[in-house]
């Protein structure tokens, strides 16, 4: 079938620029790339990038410079008249959660998106019970969202979007604020959330473990791309990540350390299990 072949790209950003007001020189230049429905998508790069405008690019927040750049959305160009259908379609869950609340209780914070949207009060209320039960807050929905852990208030933040039923989730650095544990529990519940409801991730990150867990890695550096790739791919290239001012993670730091020292690890070896067979196959041959 026509088609099939193609890859099915829920986003398609192609040439675009954008210079902040007053700015000396654009915070992201002619840049290209596409993101796969249903796949888990990092955006690394080290501060100032062009991440978190990329992000705002993405759902109209911020528009482009000029006529080249193009945006397009499940395959809708993102323009004044799609915006707000647009919107509909991506989350982003944002750094810090104590800018994203709006209500006085759970309930009303999770709510409000929905009441934006024009949907009915009966509904609105069977939505809500379901997305706050979903993330596991049940307990807490007459509670002030200011009273929460952060953790827990990035799941109510995370309710409030899937509310909306997005097609797209956008997590910049959602969980870089919080604790280990509670970075786990956002990742599980979003990880639980995408399978669910059929979404695709865009997770911006300078956590390079949970970037090693992604299908696809995107690098910024600059404003520009400078890299994509799976993980594996990206990560051999120690050098790149280094000069990109970036972390490698442990397992391909060891590995590249291992090369450096006459240890002719294959390529194929990418993560620790592969590299534990391979040392022991080796050990047993010495
Ligand atoms: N509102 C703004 N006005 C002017 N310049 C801005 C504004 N926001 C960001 N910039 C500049 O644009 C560039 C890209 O910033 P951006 O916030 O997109 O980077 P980032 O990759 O998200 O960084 P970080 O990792 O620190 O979040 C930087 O040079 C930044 O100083
Ligand atoms: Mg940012």
């Amino acid at each position: 079938m026509v088609g099939m072949t193609q890859k099915d790209n829920i986003i398609e950003v192609q040439n675009v620029t954008f210079t902040y007001n007053e700015a000396e020189r654009p915070a992201l230049h002619d840049v290209s790339l596409s993101v796969q429905r249903g796949s888990w998508t990092a955006i690394i790069g080290h501060n100032g990038s062009g991440k978190s405008t990329l992000a705002r690019l993405l759902n109209g927040l911020l528009v482009p410079d000029d006529e080249k750049s193009k945006i397009y959305i499940d395959g809708i160009e993102l323009t004044d008249d799609t915006v707000w259908q647009i919107r509909n379609d991506i989350g982003i869950v944002f750094q810090n959660p104590d800018n994203q609340f709006v209500g006085a209780t759970v309930e009303d914070d999770v709510a409000f998106g929905m009441e934006n949207r024009g949907v009915s009060r009966a509904e609105m209320q069977e939505v809500v019970q379901r997305v706050v039960a979903d993330v596991r807050m049940t307990d807490f929905i007459k509670s002030e969202p200011a009273r929460l852990s952060g953790g827990q208030k990035q799941r109510v933040a995370i309710a409030g979007i899937i509310a909306i039923k997005p097609k797209i989730i956008i997590l910049d650095e959602s969980t870089s604020m919080l604790d280990p544990e509670g970075k786990k529990d956002v990742l599980d519940l979003i990880r639980r959330v995408k399978e669910q409801n059929d979404l695709t991730v865009v997770s911006i990150t300078h956590d390079i473990e949970e970037a090693s867990e992604a299908d696809d890695i995107i690098i910024l550096n600059d404003g520009e791309i400078v890299q994509t790739g799976t993980p594996k791919e990206i990560f051999q290239q120690v050098e790149l990540i280094d000069r990109m001012g970036l972390e490698v993670p442990f397992i391909n730091q060891l590995i590249a350390q291992l090369r450096a020292n006459g240890i002719d690890v294959p390529l194929a070896v990418t993560n620790e299990s592969e590299l534990t067979d391979y040392l022991w196959k080796l050990n047993s041959n010495m």
